[in-house]
């Protein structure tokens, strides 16, 4: 198994460029499924949750051509006698879950491996299934599969749908009910709809191909759905959890490093904690109209055609850096446009270093901490309880043997190692290769001193 070994203490600069968000490439993919002419997609990152999704099409019967080189994946869904998403793949990978809607609406029929648990949490999909019997299906568990199918009458009809859970609404569960609305029988209105980023250009693709969608972004999104949808060409978004994480990986270092293709609109209340802390961030050629800091309101903003991000501030270059020691600060995970569960590891292994005491409280994931016991284990002061974790500020991090045990969490991880005397040797580095397009590459053109070394497992 590959591990990172990081001999920390370098100060990054240089350039990196953020890759297209693997969690706006994977949903987006499965709506290939929603006709039956091509869909190409671009800026699609090269990591192995991709592959797996194009392998799960390729059982589903679509014809998919994946060029990593040109970052582009087309699909063309031609056999649509095959509805099942095997355990095997949706075990391996819980985004799988997002081929049940376009199957159902499309094929008529979807039989889909419940995901089980994962290691930041449950994760439950009730919410996806009741909006889906909402509409019409008819949903039952058989086996360890959801099995949904049509109503009688052969097609899902619109629908008012309401999405909020315990934990707020679902991103996976939104964009579900979205794609099967599109070809539903009259208006679905999503209440309680997800806000993420990746919402709002799955709309955008949906749109591309025909559909007829609006508010998507905001809490209310609204579908009239169509007899049928075409193929298109899409570019995604930029991953803003890629971005956040090496806003954080120039902070930990007291770096100063340029990043491309940042997307500031997806990422205010992020840019909002770093820059409290301490961490300059400055656009390099603002965008027209822009002002001199990326989370600075403006006036006037250019709409999309789904309305919430600005298309101009969706892909800047920004200049970051971090010349002194951090303020500590507060945070609470939360749904966007709060800040992301996803950017939670990597701000803790930030805060580490922070001058006092920092809180974090996870309210989207409340177990999503098996990166608290390794970050000790580098001479972390943590202190956990339940899903609140007090984290006091050390003077340094220790170079350690540690391991990775999701992806966000090796993130994490990985930056404290950036920022720790001594050597640093993070194993299970698979979880990062899940949503990272080959992090030690872009963190050695920034001047880290990381290596990518296979690791026998010791038993
Ligand atoms: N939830 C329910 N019922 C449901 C679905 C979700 O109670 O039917 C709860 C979850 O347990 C959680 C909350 O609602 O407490 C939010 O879960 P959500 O459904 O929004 O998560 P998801 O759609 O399965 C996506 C991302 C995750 C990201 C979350 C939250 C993808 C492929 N995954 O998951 O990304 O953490 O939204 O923003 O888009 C990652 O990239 O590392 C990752 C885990």
């Amino acid at each position: 198994m590959d591990a990172f070994v990081i001999n920390g203490g370098k100060r990054l600069r240089g350039t990196v460029r953020v890759h297209g968000a693997k969690n706006a490439a994977l949903p987006q993919l499965a709506a290939a499924l929603l006709t039956d002419q091509p869909v190409k997609l671009s800026d699609v990152p090269d990591l192995e949750d991709i592959r797996n999704m194009t392998k799960l099409l390729d059982e589903l019967g679509c014809e998919v051509e994946h060029d990593p080189a040109a970052s582009s994946v087309t699909v063309h869904s031609t056999d649509d006698s095959k509805c099942k998403a095997r355990y095997d793949i949706v075990r391996k990978m819980r985004a799988s879950v997002c081929v049940l809607g376009p199957l159902l609406a499309r094929r008529g029929k979807a039989q889909v491996s419940m995901p089980g648990g994962c290691n930041i949490g449950d994760r439950p999909v009730d919410l996806h299934m009741r909006g889906l019997r909402a509409l019409g299906a008819k949903v039952h568990l058989d086996s360890g599969y959801i099995v949904a199918e049509l109503p009688e009458s052969g097609r899902l009809t619109g629908a008012r749908v309401f999405l909020g859970g315990p934990f707020g609404s679902t991103v996976l569960g939104t964009i579900n009910v979205m794609s099967a609305a599109a070809l539903a029988k009259g208006r679905t209105i999503i209440e309680s709809a997800a806000c993420e980023p990746e919402v709002e250009d799955m709309a955008n693709l949906l749109s591309a191909m025909g559909a007829n969608v609006t508010g998507a972004g905001t809490p209310r999104v609204i579908i009239e759905g169509v007899d049928q949808l075409h193929g298109a060409k899409h570019k995604v978004i930029p991953d803003r959890i890629e971005a956040g994480t090496y806003v954080a990986a120039a902070a930990i270092t007291n770096g100063q490093i340029t990043i491309e293709n940042f997307p500031t609109d997806a990422l205010t209340a992020v840019l909002d904690r770093f820059e409290y802390t301490g961490v300059e961030i400055e656009p390099v050629k603002p965008a027209s109209g822009a002002g001199p800091s990326p989370t600075r309101k403006r006036g006037t903003r250019k709409k999309n055609n789904q309305g919430t991000l600005d298309d101009d501030r969706m892909r800047q270059t920004v200049r970051v850096a971090s010349t002194r020691r951090l303020e500590p600060t507060q945070i609470f995970t939360q749904p966007h446009p709060g800040f992301p569960t996803d950017l939670q590891a990597q701000i803790m292994a930030l805060l580490c270093l922070a001058d006092g005491n920092s809180m974090i409280t996870e309210k989207i994931f409340p177990d999503r901490f098996l990166h608290v016991a390794e970050l000790l284990r580098m001479g972390a002061n943590l202190v956990r309880n339940g899903p609140t974790v007090l984290v006091s500020g050390v003077r340094e991090l220790i170079g350690a043997q540690v391991m990775a045990s999701d992806l966000r969490a090796s993130a994490g991880l990985i930056l404290a190692g950036l920022a720790a005397r001594g050597t640093t040797t993070v194993s299970r580095i698979y979880h990062v290769d899940r949503g990272y397009e080959k992090m030690e590459l872009s963190l050695q053109k920034l001047g880290a001193d990381v290596e990518r070394v296979n690791q026998p497992e010791k038993q």
